[in-house]
């Protein structure tokens, strides 16, 4: 199988992950926080071991201002609900996932309202999004019950990274919380919290940093309180029937997947070894030589910012003569190539791709650990499903 359904969830992972998950479930499976025993002690290590290093790669300055959570949505949702009121305005970008839009559509219901700012640049700009332009739009959406403004950090429609530093700079400057949604990059693009002046970083487990599923987790700026999205036991001040006033416990309710979290922090720590710069190099290659590669096949339409610093691994394609779906299927049962087809969670990406009508794209996601011969075989099978229709062989 050569997968490139990365967008989605990593696989395979480094084999330390696996390992690492084994190790847990078997050793020390002990509920972390609520025990003196060595078990629940151990499960408890694992856990801030892995919020550590999640702090050394996202240079968080205390681990304890990062909380686990089941995924990006998961992390999205509690940003999101936990900072807006009715009242309140919220922009955001105009390419998010539905784990950003569906919760800001559903506080509409609760009376917070949203500005959605293109992201989107003229066709055939070079930049992805020209950062000025954002700028300038953020300016003009502001409002003074402006509450947060949440872009993602690259789409994963197509590709493109969002100009974070720029956005981070003008949030920062204007006093608004900056919920980036790093669901694209996390693990394969460099992200400081610092740097880019992020307050809120939401991030998956499962995708760029080699967890399993099941696994996030949401950064939060020192001074942010969230209201929690629920509340529970957390093995500390028990004796409270209020939820923690801060730190991670305010945000983790109930039993830890710390066999998912010990795991993670493998995937962590061999992105450490590796090196960000590295991971994003070669991903940056092989989307560059896949895009060249399909630019050479007649009737494949490329989305996105072309081959370059801006964009990742991410590569959406529609073919002229069959449905994504089809070749979808195709490319599963006869090459045993994994992609997805479709619209990948991301409705208003695609209507303003003009993709939306159509079904979408398909979704080409590459990994740290695909290589040169994955991209060719998938470029040679495109070539061929779209010739076969072509030449009336497939219909
Ligand atoms: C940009 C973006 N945001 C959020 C998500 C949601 O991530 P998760 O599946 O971890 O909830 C995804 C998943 O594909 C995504 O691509």
């Amino acid at each position: 199988m050569i997968y490139l359904d990365n967008a989605a969830t990593s696989w395979p992972k480094p084999e330390r992950v696996y390992i690492a998950a084994d190790k847990a479930l078997r050793e020390f499976s002990g509920n972390a926080g609520r025990s003196g025993h060595r078990l629940s002690m151990a499960a408890g290590r694992a856990i801030e071991e892995t919020r550590l290093l999640l702090a050394r790669l996202f240079n968080v300055p205390n681990p304890k201002n990062i909380c686990f959570t089941l995924n990006a949505t998961d992390a999205l949702n509690l940003a999101i609900k936990g900072i807006l009121r009715p009242g309140d305005h919220v922009i955001a970008g105009s390419m998010e996932h539905n784990s950003v839009a569906r919760p800001l559509e559903a506080l509409r219901a609760i009376g917070v309202e949203c500005t959605k700012v293109n992201v989107l640049p003229a066709a055939g700009t070079e930049y992805t999004t020209e950062p000025n332009a954002v700028r300038n739009a953020i300016r003009s959406a502001l409002r003074p019950n402006t509450k947060l403004a949440v872009f993602n950090h690259v789409s994963n429609v197509t590709g493109a990274e969002n100009p974070i530093g720029e956005i981070g700079a003008l949030c920062r400057e204007q006093g608004i919380p900056l919920l980036v949604d790093a669901a694209q990059s996390a693990g394969t693009k460099p992200v400081d919290v610092q740097k880019l002046n992020i307050d809120l970083l939401a991030f998956p487990g499962h995708k760029g940093l080699f967890g399993p599923q099941g696994t996030g987790g949401l950064y939060i700026r020192e001074g942010l309180i969230l209201s929690p999205l629920r509340e529970g036991g957390t093995g500390s001040r028990s004796e409270e029937l209020t939820q923690p006033p801060s730190g991670p416990d305010r945000y983790e309710s109930g039993t830890m997947n710390a066999a998912g979290i010990a795991a993670l922090g493998e995937g962590v720590r061999f992105i450490l070894e590796q090196g960000i710069e590295k991971i994003e190099e070669h991903e940056a290659a092989l989307s560059s030589r896949l895009i060249r590669g399909l630019q050479e096949i007649p009737g494949i339409k490329i989305y996105g910012p072309p081959p370059g610093p801006h964009r990742s691994g991410v590569v959406s394609v529609t073919p002229e003569n069959i449905e994504c779906a089809e070749a979808e299927l195709i490319l599963d049962d006869s090459f045993g190539i994994a992609v997805r087809a479709g619209l990948h969670c991301a409705p208003d990406a695609h209507r303003l791709l003009g993709t939306l009508a159509s079904g979408g794209t398909i979704r080409i996601s590459i990994g740290y650990l695909n290589t040169e011969a994955d991209i060719d075989n998938c470029i040679e099978a495109l070539r061929s499903i779209v010739t076969d229709v072509t030449s009336g062989f497939l219909s």
